[in-house]
């Protein structure tokens, strides 16, 4: 790999990045899960491992390649994907939550196939850890990248997780614009960063996916040197 001088500072760097949608399984034929495609987080993990990082992607399942030098551990559920993370956390310089994650798991999944009875069905739902703030919370913390997908308020709820999940960085993207996000091969994108980081708002305009993969790459690079763990 040829290295830009751009991403100085994460050369040599372990970048872990979660990624995809997670399955919260209903019983062992069924599952709760979201239409994320890991899109985003893989083009940011090939952007690592062209900064000259060494890159782990937890990924849940999506229908893509690994991109190359990228290494890839699959997990299905939210809880398996935060066991990974925990493990990786003290070797690890940037934490990058791309992940579309369950919010809420099936309280009492089912062990044998749920038959069809009743009109209705009640499946209670408890909630998932939160991966990005448990990762946060670690005495080694790296430096922590968010996103925010929103349909609403987007500035104002994004700058609240970038606080309560304890960020260096949110990378926020408004959902109801139908030229971009989900499966769209592009996107558009505002940064904003924790207090102590010089700058507090960045747009990065409508590109591709592998674009904005790369220029947020960049704008975790510049934000590095200000890190304070
Ligand atoms: N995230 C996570 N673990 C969860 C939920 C979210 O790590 N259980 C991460 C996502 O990967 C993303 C960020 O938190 O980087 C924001 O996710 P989002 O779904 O927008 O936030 P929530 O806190 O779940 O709030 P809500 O869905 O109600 O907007
Ligand atoms: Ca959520």
């Amino acid at each position: 790999r040829e290295i830009s001088e751009k991403f100085g500072l994460l050369a040599g760097q372990h970048v872990v990045i979660t990624a995809g949608p997670t399955r919260e399984a209903i019983d062992p034929v069924r599952y709760i899960s979201n239409h994320s495609t890991g899109k985003m987080g893989y083009a940011i993990a090939a952007a690592c491992y062209a900064a000259g990082a060494d890159v782990t992607l937890i990924s849940g399942p999506v229908s893509l390649p690994t991109p190359n030098g990228v290494k890839r551990i699959n997990v299905q559920s939210a809880q398996e994907m935060l066991k990974h993370s925990l493990d990786l956390v003290d070797a690890c310089d940037v934490f990058i939550a791309t992940a579309a994650v369950a919010d809420y798991r099936v309280a009492q999944v089912a062990e044998h196939k749920i038959k069809k009875a009743g009109d209705e069905l009640n499946v209670a739902l408890i909630k998932n850890p939160d991966i990005v703030a448990t990762i946060a919370q670690q005495a080694k913390r790296p430096f922590m990248v968010g996103f925010a997908a929103e349909t609403q308020n987007v500035e104002e709820y994004a700058k609240g997780k970038l606080k309560t999940k304890r960020l260096d960085m949110i990378a926020c993207n408004d959902v109801s614009r139908s030229d971009i996000g989900f499966a769209s091969d592009e996107n558009a994108m505002t940064l904003f960063f924790a207090e102590q980081y010089a700058m507090q708002k960045q747009e990065l305009v409508k590109a591709s996916k592998l674009e904005i993969g790369k220029q947020l790459v960049e704008a975790i690079a510049a934000a590095l040197a200000k890190h304070v763990p």
